[in-house]
């Protein structure tokens, strides 16, 4: 690493930054403009007694008001308002309310939503933050019913981490690019305590809250490793495929690996009559897939992490709000104009299997 790149970081590291605030007392060195969030799902009267002080900007006061959301879900921050301050946030001796900093000067229509059991977030224009503040039972971050309109220019993208974490720094997961005529996502499987979304301004509606785990592939979603992007432990998850009596369906996937590392993940597709197509993607590449045929199940066998995203033409999940596009009976062109470095087509008359794999991205 060279100086440049430690000053980068050095810069970086205190522009934006998620504290957890375990300590008797936090001093957060802040400048004028800086804004400190408090994501908690801590009780009232606790959030009461955990002071806040900054003393050139004149603030004496406590945390709970900043860990109350507005109407909307997302919260209003401490904002400093002289440079050079410190800012010091002191709990009671013996307190463990659990309570996140989220510190932030640089980031342009920033929103940080706390995510509690009921939550049930809609979109709002702007670079959106979401941290888990409970841990509900079997249930894990999602988002649902994702409606991109593309004629209003409207697009998602989505990042494990926050703006400005360091380790590790923002992952994409997913973006809705990738598969233009998609313009409707089930769920998106976000098994990770903290996500950010990128400013998006019209043309965007979903919903973020807590959610079950996808068992069965639905028309468009996304399956995640827990952790993505840096646990890396080995996993073997089935997916259901749903089709409707004995129609042929085809199903894509693009895949998000965690590139520092390197590691093998199995996609195998599980077709009628017992037939499976087995396809190996290493963590390197930016792989796709693309299968057809009586697909019936999906399983997914790694030893690191993974994010798919996915669609499926079957008729049998395209339930309300989805918009598959009609007509597309042929390879879709996403697998034809991306430059491939390895190619496989696997033909027999009741499946194909197409896998390309991309460098860099
Ligand atoms: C889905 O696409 C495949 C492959 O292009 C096609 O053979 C199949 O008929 C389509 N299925 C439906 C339900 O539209």
């Amino acid at each position: 690493m060279n100086l440049a790149t430690v000053l980068f970081l050095l810069f970086v590291s205190v522009q934006s930054k998620l504290h957890i605030f375990d300590a008797k007392v936090t001093q957060i060195p802040a400048q004028k403009g800086t804004r400190i969030y408090f994501p908690t799902n801590g009780d009232e009267a606790s959030l009461k007694l955990i002071t806040v002080k900054a003393e050139k900007s004149q603030i004496d006061t406590n945390i709970f008001a900043f860990s109350v959301p507005r109407a909307d879900g997302s919260l209003n921050p401490l904002v400093v308002t002289a440079d050079d301050d410190t800012v010091v946030v002191t709990r009671p001796d013996g307190d463990t309310t659990p309570v996140t900093l989220f510190q932030d000067r640089v980031t342009e229509n920033l929103n940080v939503f706390p995510v509690f059991e009921n939550s049930a977030l809609q979109f709002k224009a702007g670079k959106n933050v979401y941290l888990a503040v409970d841990k509900p039972n079997g249930k894990i971050l999602t988002i649902q019913n994702l409606k991109v309109d593309r004629q209003k220019d409207g697009y998602l993208r989505a990042y494990s981490g926050v703006p400005g974490d360091l380790i590790p720094e923002p992952y994409l997961f997913f973006t809705s690019d990738i598969y233009t005529d998609i313009t409707f996502y089930q769920q998106l499987d976000i098994p990770i305590y903290e996500f950010s979304l990128d400013p998006v301004f019209d043309g965007v509606s979903y919903t973020v809250g807590f959610g079950y785990l996808t068992k069965t592939l639905q028309s468009s979603g996304l399956i995640m490793s827990p952790g993505f992007p840096i646990t890396q432990q080995p996993s073997d998850m089935s997916f259901n495929v749903n089709r409707k009596g004995n129609e042929d369906i085809s199903l894509h996937m693009n895949t998000y690996f965690y590139r520092s590392l390197s590691y093998n993940t199995e996609i195998t597709v599980r077709f009628g009559f017992g037939v499976e197509n087995v396809q190996s993607f290493p963590s390197g590449l930016n792989g796709r897939l693309g299968a057809s045929g009586k697909i019936n199940s999906v399983e997914v066998s790694s030893i690191g992490a993974y994010a798919l995203q996915y669609w499926t033409n079957s008729t049998a999940t395209n339930s309300e709000g989805s918009t598959i596009p009609t007509g597309q009976g042929t390879t879709p062109s996403i697998i034809t104009t991306t430059k491939s470095s390895y190619f496989m087509s696997n033909s027999l008359s009741i499946l194909t299997v197409i896998v390309s794999l991309l460098i860099g991205c």
